[in-house]
């Protein structure tokens, strides 16, 4: 990804259900960029806009060994089917494997049937089922 990407990629995030503004994208992409263990991938059509994108990172743990993990994936609505998203997963693979981890996890909503249709059909394997926790924090709820 370039930052000039941003536009086709923030357009892409509310496609994959999380809505964002390009000076969003642009701003998140900026820190991303400066992260070694961090990389986004596009996909681009024959006239150079993005029609899918990929965020892989390595995860360090102390109870086992690091992995890479997907962050946001999206091939953009009427470019799915057609081997883009496999190619971009091969991508984050490849980056990953070279970071020196031998595993990749993805952790996807319960409602993408598709996705994870998508997921054991080129390797990956159901493991769990989790509840996803989130708390906002301030001075003074902590
Ligand atoms: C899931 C997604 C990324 C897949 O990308 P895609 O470009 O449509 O997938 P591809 O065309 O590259 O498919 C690759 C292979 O998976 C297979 N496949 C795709 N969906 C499948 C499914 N539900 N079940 C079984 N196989 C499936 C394809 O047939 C293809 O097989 P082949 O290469 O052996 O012929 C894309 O559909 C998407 O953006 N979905 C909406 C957002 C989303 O759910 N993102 C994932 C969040 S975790």
């Amino acid at each position: 990804m370039r930052l000039e990407d941003a536009s086709d990629v923030a357009e892409l995030c509310g496609q994959l259900g999380y809505p964002a503004q390009t000076h969003e994208v642009e701003r998140r992409f900026d820190t991303l960029a400066k992260l070694d263990d961090a990389q986004v991938f596009v996909a681009e059509n024959a006239s150079g806009r993005v029609v899918g994108w990929i965020h892989v990172y390595i995860v360090h743990f102390v109870d086992s060994d690091a992995q890479g993990e997907l962050g946001g994936f999206v091939i953009a609505d009427g470019m799915r089917g057609k081997g883009v998203g496999r190619a971009l997963l091969a991508a984050a693979e490849r980056w990953t494997l070279q970071a020196g981890c031998q595993a990749v996890r993805v952790r996807s909503q319960i409602m993408r049937e598709a996705a994870h249709g998508f997921y054991e059909h080129l390797g990956y394997a159901y493991v769990k089922t989790q509840k996803n926790f989130h708390k906002v924090i301030r001075d003074g709820t902590v």
